[in-house]
């Protein structure tokens, strides 16, 4: 059996052209497993604390590869473990939580290289702890965010993202065909209406001068061109309400609107009435229990009521909201809480509590890493977001979706 041999860390640049991680884990049998960290910016108040990269650099080349070095590394789980209490707090302030989920995924990668096998099979193996088999393989359906405002964009649109969703019946080949169909019309759409195609951090369209409603108008015409609303494709909105949140009101500024929860509930349900809304991410603050608790009563039976702010991939606040019934449905984004393990822990509660399962992209990312796309395949998620497929971060994790259909359906 192989044994962590080295672990070493350097800055590298993301999208946005701030400094991240890169963790290099190298085992005694010469495998390596790398692994870059992405970093949001319309982040969660509980979510695991990411420490300036300088300090990240210096504590995994130093005191965690002390620590960790000559450890069996199929022990994730140990490894993890060990980790979470070498830094000792909840949120992960000590160490950070970019520094250790660097190494908890780098370890995980390591492993996979050093057998040969595929990043997603021994993820599967580790999460469902039985052998990976082709039999269950099954594919996230993209959510594609093709219109930016909120915190990825400076437009003065104030809900954070536009989606477009294909059926769940559609292979994934043909949903990111259908993705991308739509965002080249959208685009076409906005240039006739003299609107700017400049993009937002996620890749989205993010013109000025759009209000909500008009926004989704937008969307429902660019899909209306080639697909049917309510049956091809569907449509939902990253809200990230905290952003527009302020003293019990939301303000909604383009329409000089400011609402209190039940006033923001009405707005959701005039929309859904014009639109073929499914999704509804962070429709309030993440403290706001009430609100959640009513728009779940009043929307969840036909729409995923989406947490993202609201649980921060920790099991912790999962199960808070699943006893106030507040969410069917969650974002899970590792860098939230900050190993492997952790994430693990929060899929299975989500899937036991029958939720719809969302692996999600940060808005500062890199091309380097397409962990989500594995991770997905292997815990069998329903959706993965990865933005508008463009800019090289977004659809390298397509990308990477499309290399494992074309590992397990080879055309000779
Ligand atoms: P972030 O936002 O990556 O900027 O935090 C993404 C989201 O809110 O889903
Ligand atoms: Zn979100």
């Amino acid at each position: 059996m192989s044994k962590i041999k080295a672990i070493s860390c350097h800055k590298i640049l993301n999208s946005r052209g701030d400094w991240t991680i890169e963790t290099h884990v190298e085992l005694d049998d010469g495998a390596v497993g790398i692994q870059a960290i992405p970093e949001g910016a319309s982040k969660g108040e509980r979510e695991a604390v990411s420490l300036p990269v300088d300090k990240s650099v210096h504590i995994v080349s130093t005191v965690i590869d002390d620590a960790i070095r000559g450890e069996n590394p199929e022990d994730q789980e140990g490894i993890d473990r060990m980790l979470i209490e070498m830094d000792g707090t909840a949120n992960k302030h000590h160490f950070g939580g970019n520094s250790l989920l660097s190494v908890s995924l780098a370890v995980a990668s390591a492993v996979s290289n050093s057998k040969g096998i595929e990043l997603y099979e021994y993820l599967s193996a580790q999460f469902y702890k039985k052998p990976f088999s082709k039999a269950s393989l099954q594919f996230p359906t993209p959510v594609f965010n093709v219109l930016n405002g909120g915190k990825h964009a400076h437009n003065g649109l104030s809900f954070q993202e536009f989606m477009v969703i294909p059926s769940r019946a559609y292979s994934i080949d043909k949903a990111i065909e259908i993705g991308t169909n739509i965002y080249h019309s959208l685009k076409t759409k906005l240039i006739e209406e003299h609107l700017d195609v400049d993009v937002g951090d996620e890749g989205g369209f993010a013109p000025n001068n759009l209000t909500v409603p008009k926004a989704l108008e937008f969307l429902k015409a660019a899909a209306s061109e080639q697909y049917k609303p309510g049956k091809d494709v569907f449509f939902g909105m990253d809200v990230a309400a905290e952003s527009f949140y302020s003293e019990g009101h939301y303000k909604i500024r383009e329409e000089n609107l400011e609402l209190n929860d039940d006033k923001l509930i009405e707005y959701y349900e005039k929309l859904f009435k014009k639109f073929e809304i499914i999704y509804l991410e962070d429709p309030f603050y993440e403290r706001d229990y009430q609100a959640w608790e009513a728009v779940y009563k009043k929307l969840g039976n036909n729409c995923m009521i989406v947490g993202d702010d609201l649980v921060v991939t920790n099991t912790k606040y999962l199960k808070k909201a699943i006893e106030r019934k507040m969410i069917n449905a969650v974002i899970v984004k590792p860098n939230q809480v900050g190993t492997l393990t952790e994430t693990f822990d929060f899929v299975r509660m989500a899937q036991e509590a029958k939720m719809d399962i969302i692996l999600s992209h940060r808005s500062g990312d890199t091309a380097e890493d397409t962990f989500i796309a594995d991770l997905a395949v292997a815990v069998g998620a329903q959706f993965i977001k990865s933005g508008a497929p463009v800019r090289g971060e977004r659809v390298a994790k397509y990308n990477r979706l499309l290399e494992i259909l074309a590992i397990n359906n080879p055309e000779d």
